[in-house]
């Protein structure tokens, strides 16, 4: 059982995640090393003190901060705390886009509105801006179901946690970058460079395998 420090108790940041959660946390900072880290939802700061308490990285945090008991003290109290390696954006999500798509992160951390509308955009940013892991709090079936249209191309999961409340226990989903990712476009780009060089249909047999439906439509111009 991990020992909980004295100042967490005295930050006051428990909320919709609290101490028990906390070895899940330590785990995904543990498999992850982050450096940079998104989050989209602060509420009182429980995640955030795990993520900025569990690794060295730097963290930024995203929060409308319209639900109640939500609380702006807890802000400061971490910023007293963890100095420049914590800062705020108090702004509903789908309005950072442009303020953040030239950061880099390493990992995107989804813990904000949970309809599917607010979801859909948090991870549409998350996925624009590549980390190499996206972490998802309270998965269900429509989450799973907007991860896989919007990210699951491009990310995998790679682990499963079931974190405890008081009536319950609650799904989130550790996903990993894939390496391989095969952008059609950039394929198709290059076929159509060859063909125009060799002046004859090519065969290349890498990408039958890769993007086997769009190349054979294509094929059909050749031969
Ligand atoms: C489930 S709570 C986050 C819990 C938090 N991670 C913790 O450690 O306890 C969800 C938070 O997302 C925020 N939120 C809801 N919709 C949002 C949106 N569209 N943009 C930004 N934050 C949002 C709420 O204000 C709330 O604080």
């Amino acid at each position: 059982m991990l020992e909980k420090p004295e100042i967490y108790d005295k930050l006051g940041v428990e909320g919709f995640i609290n101490w028990d959660n906390a070895e899940i946390f330590q785990e995904v900072v543990k498999i992850t090393s982050p450096k940079s880290i998104l989050e989209i939802g602060f509420y009182r700061g429980a995640s955030a003190f795990f993520w900025l308490y569990f690794s060295q990285a730097t963290l930024l945090s995203v929060d409308s901060m319209r639900w109640e008991f939500c609380s702006i003290e807890n802000i400061q109290k971490l910023l007293n705390y963890f100095g420049n390696r914590f800062a705020f954006i108090c702004e509903p999500s789908e309005k950072i886009r442009h303020r953040i798509l030239q950061q880099k992160f390493d990992f995107v951390f989804i813990d904000g509105g949970h309809t599917p509308d607010i979801v859909s955009n948090d991870m549409q940013l998350a996925a624009d801006l590549e980390p190499t892991y996206i972490f998802l709090d309270d998965v269900d079936h429509s989450i799973l179901q907007i991860f896989n249209r919007i990210a699951g191309s491009k990310y995998d999961i790679v682990a499963r946690y079931y974190r405890k409340t008081t009536k319950e226990f609650i799904p989130m989903f550790l996903t990993k970058r894939k390496t391989n990712i095969v952008d059609d476009h950039l394929v198709l780009n290059k076929i159509e460079k060859w063909e125009r060089i060799f002046n004859h249909p090519i065969e290349i047999k890498d990408f039958w395998t890769k993007c086997k439906d769009k190349i054979r439509r294509l094929s059909f111009r050749y031969y």
